[in-house]
C-alpha cells in the first residue's frame, strides 16, 4: 500500500517506519524543515530502542521517504495517518489547530479515494470534525478513520509490531477493508482488530489511560496511606496484583505519572465530562493525588535537613519521566529540581540519555555528570525519579565513600530495605518504611 504519515514525532515516526517494515511505501511529512533534513540524512530525532535498525534498513531499501510537502506525500497514497500533536489547551481540552489545519488543506488536494486516519489521542466527535473540514473542498470520496494508537515509549517499536489490540473506529465497509489490509501483518498472532464506531474508538483511548492513570494512583494512595499504618506497597503490590482480576501491571507505586499521554488524556476526558454536564469524579481525584505525589520527596528532604537546604548539593540520579526514553514532559524530576533550587540547594545530575533535553530547559542552573558515581561527589543526598536499569544494583560502598551522607531518597523504590539498612543507609522511599542505619 501508499502511503502517508502526516507529522513525524513519536507516534508519526514509529508508524511510518513500522508500516514501512512490512512492506508498504511510506512518505512521511513534516511542517518542521530542519527535522525533515535530518530524518532525509538518516538521523532519528527522538531516542527509542529499536526503532534506528527499522529505519536505516527503510530508509536504505527506500520503502521510507520523509518530505516537508502535503500534496507530495499524499500523492497515490490509500491511507493518509494524521499523527499531530493536540496539546492541552487552557481550559484543559485538547488542542485541534494541528489536525484541523492539515484536514482543511487536505480536501482539495486528495485526488483519490483515501482513508484518512486520526492517529492522534483526540476528543470524542474529532473525525466527524475532520470530516467536515476535508469535505468542505472536496473533490473525491473519502474515508475518515479514528485508529488511537496504544504505544509505550520506550518500547515503542515492539509495542506497535505486536499489539494487545487495534481499535478501528468506522462504519464505513470501504475503509474497514482497507484497514483490515493495512494491520494484518500486525495482528498475525491472532490479537484482535476491534472494529467500533467513530466515536467509541475516539473514547476507548481516553478510557484506557484514564484507567491506567488511575491505577497507578489508586497504588500512590495505598503507598501513602502504608507509611501511616506500617505497611509495605511491595508486599500489597504482590498481594493484589496476583488475582487476575487486577493484573501485575501498573502496580508500581512511586512518584506519580509523567510523560506526554496521563496527564494530558485525564485532564481532557474530565474536560469532556464538564463539556457533556456529567461530574466525573474519579478523574478529579486522580488529577489532585497525582499532582501531590509528584511533591512528595521534598519534605522528607525538608525534614532530613532540618528545613535548610542553602548550600546543600543534591545528587539526582534520572531526568526522564520514566526508563528508556529521553523524554522529559511532566518528568517529576523537574519539578522537583526546581523546587530544590528554588531552596538553594545545588544540583548535580545524572540520566543516560535525558540530559541534553534538561540542558535545554535548565541550561547550567544544574550540573551535569557523565557517570552516575560522579554526580554523587561530595553530595550531601541523592534523589532518583527514574527506574533506569543502571540504577538498580549500584555499588552501595562506593556509593557511600562518594556520598557525604548516606542517605537516599528513592521515588521508584528501587531497593530492598534490609540491604539499605545492613549496608548502613538512611533510606527514604514510597509506601514503605523509613530505614535507618542498623
Ligand atoms: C502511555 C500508555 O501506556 C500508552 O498505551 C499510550 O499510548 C501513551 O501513554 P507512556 O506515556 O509511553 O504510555 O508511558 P507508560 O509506560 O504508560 O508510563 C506512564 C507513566 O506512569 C510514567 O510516568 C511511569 O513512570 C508511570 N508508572 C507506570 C507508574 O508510576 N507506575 C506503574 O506501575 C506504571
Amino acid at each position: 500500500m501508499k502511503i502517508a504519515v502526516v507529522g513525524t514525532g513519536y507516534v508519526g515516526l514509529v508508524t511510518g517506519t513500522c508500516f514501512a517494515e512490512t512492506g508498504n511505501q511510506v512518505t512521511c511529512v513534516d511542517i518542521d524543515v530542519r527535522k525533515v533534513e535530518r530524518l532525509q540524512k538518516g538521523e532519528i530525532p527522538i531516542y527509542e530502542p529499536g526503532l534506528d535498525v527499522l529505519f536505516d534498513r527503510n530508509v536504505a531499501e527506500g520503502r521510507l521517504l520523509f518530505t516537508t510537502s502535503l500534496a507530495e506525500g499524499i500523492k497515490d497514497a490509500q491511507v493518509i495517518f494524521l499523527a499531530l500533536p493536540t496539546p492541552p489547551g487552557e481550559d484543559g481540552s485538547a488542542d485541534l489547530k494541528y489536525i484541523l489545519g492539515v484536514a482543511n488543506d487536505l480536501g482539495p488536494i486528495l485526488d483519490q479515494y483515501a482513508v484518512i486516519i486520526d492517529k492522534s489521542t483526540v476528543p470524542v466527535g474529532t473525525a466527524e470534525k475532520v470530516h467536515a473540514a476535508i469535505a468542505k473542498n472536496a473533490k473525491v470520496d473519502f474515508d475518515v478513520v479514528s485508529n488511537p494508537e496504544f504505544l509505550r515509549e520506550g518500547v515503542a517499536v515492539e509495542d506497535f509490531m505486536k499489539p494487545d489490540r487495534v481499535v478501528v473506529g468506522t462504519t464505513s465497509e470501504k475503509a474497514k477493508k482497507v484497514m483490515e489490509k493495512l494491520y494484518a501483518p500486525l495482528v498475525r498472532q491472532g490479537n484482535p482488530v476491534i472494529f467500533m464506531d467513530e466515536r467509541s474508538a475516539e473514547m476507548t483511548k481516553y478510557a484506557a489511560n484514564s484507567f491506567l492513570a488511575m491505577k497507578i494512583t489508586f497504588m500512590n494512595e495505598i503507598a501513602n496511606l502504608c507509611e501511616k499504618v506500617g505497611a509495605n506497597v511491595d508486599d500489597i503490590r504482590r498481594g493484589i496484583g496476583t488475582d487476575s482480576r487486577i493484573g501485575k501491571r501498573f502496580l508500581f507505586a512511586g512518584i506519580g505519572y509523567g510523560g506526554s499521554c496521563f496527564p494530558k488524556d485525564v485532564q481532557a476526558l474530565a474536560k469532556t465530562s464538564k463539556d457533556y454536564d456529567y461530574d466525573f469524579r474519579i478523574l478529579k481525584s486522580v488529577m489532585d493525588v497525582n499532582y501531590d505525589q509528584k511533591k512528595k520527596l521534598l519534605p522528607m528532604v525538608e525534614n532530613y535537613f532540618a528545613s535548610d537546604l542553602k548550600g546543600k548539593t543534591i545528587a539526582v540520579w534520572g531526568l526522564a519521566f520514566k526508563p528508556y526514553t529521553d523524554d522529559i514532559r511532566e518528568a517529576p524530576a523537574l519539578e522537583n529540581i526546581e523546587a530544590l533550587l528554588a531552596a538553594g540547594a545545588k544540583v548535580v545530575a545524572y540520566d543516560p540519555e535525558a540530559m541534553t533535553n534538561v540542558k535545554g530547559i535548565l541550561g547550567d542552573k544544574i550540573t551535569f555528570t557523565h557517570t552516575p558515581y560522579a554526580a554523587l561527589d561530595d553530595a550531601d543526598a541523592l534523589m532518583i525519579f527514574t527506574e533506569w536499569p543502571q540504577f538498580r544494583t549500584p555499588e552501595f560502598e562506593k556509593m557511600g565513600k562518594l556520598l557525604k551522607n548516606k542517605v537516599v531518597f528513592d521515588g521508584r523504590n528501587l531497593y530492598e530495605l534490609d540491604q539499605m539498612r545492613e549496608m548502613g543507609y538512611t533510606y527514604y522511599s514510597i509506601g514503605r518504611e523509613k530505614v535507618v542505619p542498623a
